[in-house]
């Protein structure tokens, strides 16, 4: 059994695995409609429970059509409804029943350690699908997208942050170790990763350069990411942070700073850090990006199962 907790933590072989997969299987489902099933039906009988603590329609949706293109069936559970919740059960108690009656359990969450908790006493694979601090799904699939449309492995092209250092820009940088490429992070100075994640970045010796300057930041790339300045759940003062990003809005100067053929990259939803033209050019790959989500997720889904090929 295998969990899908933080992309640090996962050998880099097995995330290539991943992404051999959604490859192949993607590219046989051309044709068919969003709901018609795999060839083999690999997840036949299988049941993911998924359960949000927080907003989202990407991932809700896109574990949704994973599971049924794999021919399992998704529930899924709100917080607020579950006796954990009100009714103070424990994390072990619904661990076990949901353990019982699911195959696999998908968590976002507002709280690291629950992830944790709920893997301690899961006897079926667990999730990440967001985390305070990782959001390894999406970037696992981004890199997906990057592949996909340049045409090269990730570890070939420059890619940029220009942001805010959070759970998106986490799994970014354990991407970058685990795939080895070069990631140029823009930043203000009193919004750099936290001091964990700069250790892991110096004992990785991988290439992964912050500043606080976005020009510098931009320069080069072949893709540019960004993410909103106020994450859901980020208790700051809103108005001071998000003038002290004004200066690392993506618009079309930013732009022209990377190589011509840079594309932007946000996993939505957006805030005001992208201004309108940029996200709505031919640069912008957003869309395909979220869509990609659902092929990666089946890859994911399977590697929790044993049964990637
Ligand atoms: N990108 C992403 O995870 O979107 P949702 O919050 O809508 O799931
Ligand atoms: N950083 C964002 C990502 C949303 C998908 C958040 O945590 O709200």
């Amino acid at each position: 059994m295998k969990h899908f907790i933080n992309l640090k933590d996962i050998p880099a072989k097995d995330l290539r695995k991943i992404l051999i997969d959604a490859k192949k299987r993607k590219n046989v489902r051309k044709k068919l409609n969003n709901l018609e099933i795999d060839k083999g039906a690999p997840l036949k009988g299988k049941l993911l429970i998924q359960m949000f603590e927080k907003s989202s329609l990407r991932t809700r949706l896109s574990f949704f059509l994973a599971m049924s293109q794999l021919a399992g069936r998704a529930l899924t559970l709100r917080r607020d409804e579950l006796h954990i919740s009100e009714g103070g059960e424990s994390i072990e108690d619904t661990a076990k029943i949901l353990s019982n009656f699911g195959d696999a359990f998908m968590l976002r969450t507002d709280s690291d350690e629950k992830l944790e908790e709920f893997k301690k006493y899961l006897s079926i694979p667990i999730i990440n699908g967001l985390s305070p601090s990782s959001h390894p799904t999406q970037i696992l699939s981004d890199i997906f997208t990057i592949e996909e449309i340049k045409k090269k492995p990730v570890s070939k092209l420059n890619i940029s942050w220009i942001g805010d250092s959070n759970n998106v820009l986490n799994s970014l940088i354990a991407a970058s170790i685990k795939f080895s490429f070069k990631l140029n992070i823009g930043c203000p100075k009193n919004f750099q990763p936290n001091k964990e994640i700069l250790s892991y970045i110096k004992n990785s010796k991988n290439k992964i350069f912050i500043c606080d300057d976005p020009k510098i930041a931009a320069t080069s790339a072949d893709v540019i990411f960004s993410d909103k300045v106020i994450s859901m759940n980020d208790k700051v003062d809103k108005i001071k942070k998000l003038n002290d990003f004004k200066r690392f809005k993506i618009n079309q100067k930013l732009m022209s700073f990377a190589k011509n053929n840079c594309i932007f990259l946000h996993c939505l939803p957006r805030g005001t850090e992208v201004d309108e033209k940029v996200f709505s050019s031919n640069q912008s790959k957003v869309w395909i990006q979220a869509l990609n989500r659902v092929h990666v997720q089946k890859s994911i889904l399977l590697y929790c199962f044993g049964k990637l090929r």
